[in-house]
């Protein structure tokens, strides 16, 4: 049977002599090719492997998914180990181990994971496991569900060899207790919600992407960040390109951000203008939208990254070409 990748891929050897086009975005295109690339332009990656992930924290991130995209390994893989740097980190109260507790002071996790096959998984309100991008990964790969939520996720995880800790440093727990003074709950501000999301495009020209956090510090018990839902923290389509966000996880679920995001950049936007797109939408749509951030990082299938932010002081972390940079993004409240 002739899947439609290997249909793609056919088509586009198959084509010689292409003459040049303008795409109606602008985008130089070639006459002859597939429709996919008659619509979106080359699917030809210049740039890989690259990889790009949210936050300062994403330096060491990248430099571990780095190792895996340098040797030629596979997108899915460099992006799962370059989280898991972050989720074992104590010192990050925003991400794993270590993470700020919910008000009644149990650390529960949320992370998802997409591959270039548009294969998808996520786990939420995990408790007692270091790792939930692996958790989600395992889903993923070995059940035929794309989400599991709770002791159910916790079950599996024990039953595929994951081992139970205690997620709850002593650091947290001081900050937990410092809060049940007041009790005083405000989604936005002070109680960060910087998540790590990390986007890899592999030499194969293949993308994936995970998203991971501890959601925000003090929430309700049970409640699940954008990061675990498919499609608002994370989406992935390998023809077109993926994205991820860190933030305020409702205002992201309420315009499935992540998914627009690439629905933007096959509607023929740059990664960058995508996820200004999604922000815009957010300020369209949210009339709080100045009192929380968001910011989205993207890219495409050629290897172009991009970002946005609602506020000042979104940095994301980019490797290409041997160099793995800090920058600031851009942002909507000058
Ligand atoms: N984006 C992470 C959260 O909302 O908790």
């Amino acid at each position: 049977m002739t899947t439609r990748r290997k249909f793609i891929v056919e088509t586009l050897t198959s084509v010689t002599a292409a003459a040049s086009v303008i795409h109606p975005a602008g985008r130089r295109i070639s006459k002859g090719l597939s429709s996919f690339e008659k619509t979106f332009g080359s699917t030809k990656s210049t740039n890989k492997p690259i990889v790009i992930s949210t936050w300062d924290f994403g330096i060491r991130a990248n430099e571990e998914a780095w190792k895996t995209l340098s040797s030629g390994g596979r997108a899915l893989d460099a992006v799962e180990k370059g989280v898991r740097i972050i989720e074992a980190d104590p010192k990050i109260n925003t991400v794993g181990y270590g993470g700020l507790p919910d008000r009644d002071g149990y650390v529960t996790l949320d992370a998802s994971i997409m591959d270039e096959n548009g294969n998808a998984g996520a786990v939420a309100f995990l408790q007692h496991i270091m790792h939930p991008v692996s958790v989600a990964r395992l889903i993923m790969e070995k059940t035929p569900h794309v989400m599991i939520v709770g002791d159910g996720a916790l079950e599996l995880a024990l039953a595929n060899g994951f081992k139970k800790v205690n997620l709850l440093t002593k650091e947290s727990k001081k900050a937990w207790q410092e809060w049940l003074k007041t009790s005083h709950y405000i989604p936005v501000g002070k109680y960060n919600h910087d998540t790590i999301g990390m986007l890899a495009l592999d030499n194969s020209g293949n993308i994936s992407g995970t998203c991971t956090t501890s959601g925000i510090a003090f929430k309700y018990h049970g409640r699940v960040a954008d990061s675990a839902i498919i499609g608002a923290g994370l989406f992935v389509d390998n023809e077109v390109g993926a994205a991820t966000s860190t933030g305020l996880g409702e205002s992201v679920i309420k315009i499935a951000g992540s998914h627009l995001v690439v629905e933007e950049m096959r509607n023929g936007k740059s990664p960058k203008e995508a996820c200004e797109a999604a922000i815009k939408r957010i300020a369209e749509k949210q009339k709080d939208y100045k009192t929380f951030q968001v910011a989205f990082i993207a890219i495409n299938k050629q290897g172009e990254v991009g970002s946005y932010a609602i506020q000042k002081g979104f940095q994301y972390a980019l490797y290409k070409n041997g160099e793995n940079k800090l920058h600031d993004s851009e942002y909507l409240i000058k």
